[in-house]
């Protein structure tokens, strides 16, 4: 399941990220590849202990935790700190599955990552390219988003960044685990609660909706793993 959550940030705190950004020392971005992505890894990003991507990551995650699509969608269980990259110059990344286990460098926690996500930080109006391509059983996916919306797709998906070939694409990127691990489980209890949450809002007192909320968290007790 692949799900864009629109306006994460505002478009002043995406000016104010890119100030923050611009003004960064930036480094090769194989340091945090794996060996097989490595070779097809061509863009520049902040080191993981970088003061500035720490604190632009904290108020990423501090925005994602106060939005219910979000919420809803990814049932989080832990969040990696969010990494920032860029491309220009011909960048890209080629074919490539992110790597299963996350050390998070500060604390030294193993997170299952489940679910990757991509913040665009630039409007695709400054830069050529750069389309995220995410591949699924329904074909090829390619994703360009406003500055400020992200996109949420299942880790376990083949995926690319195609060559920018003008201007500058800046974006944040990390992976979360989930309390629910299947994404077929995960798409099932997204749309009961987008249902739920419609039925609430048209017919708030149907007596329905308090059978169909016991159903969702009796589902979600049943595949979660806290
Ligand atoms: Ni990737």
């Amino acid at each position: 399941m692949l799900i864009q959550i629109p306006e994460v940030l505002s478009q002043e705190e995406v000016v104010q990220f890119r100030q923050e950004l611009d003004a960064a020392d930036w480094v090769d971005g194989r340091v945090t590849a794996g060996y097989q992505s490595a070779r097809v890894k061509d863009n520049v990003q902040l080191p993981e202990t970088s003061p500035v991507a720490i604190s632009l990551g904290r108020r990423i995650v501090q925005a994602l935790e106060r939005n219910p699509l979000f919420i809803s969608a990814a049932l989080p269980a832990k969040i990696f700190p969010p990494l920032f990259n860029r491309y220009n110059g011909g960048h890209s990344f080629g074919n490539h599955v992110d790597n299963s286990i996350r050390r998070v460098p500060a604390t030294g926690e193993q997170i299952r990552t489940d679910l990757s996500m991509t913040l665009f930080l630039s409007s695709p109006e400054e830069y050529d390219g750069g389309e995220l391509i995410i591949d699924d059983m329904y074909g090829a996916h390619s994703v360009k988003l406003p500055a400020g919306h992200m996109v949420l797709y299942p880790s376990t998906s083949l995926h690319r960044v195609l060559p920018v070939t003008r201007g500058s694409r800046v974006s944040s990127f990390f992976w979360l685990q989930s309390m629910v691990r299947q994404d077929s489980h995960r798409s099932l209890l997204l749309n009961l609660d987008v249902a739920i949450q419609k039925i609430g809002r048209d017919v708030p007192e149907h007596p329905s909706l308090l059978d169909l909320t016991g159903l969702y968290h009796n589902l979600l007790r049943e595949w979660a793993t806290v």
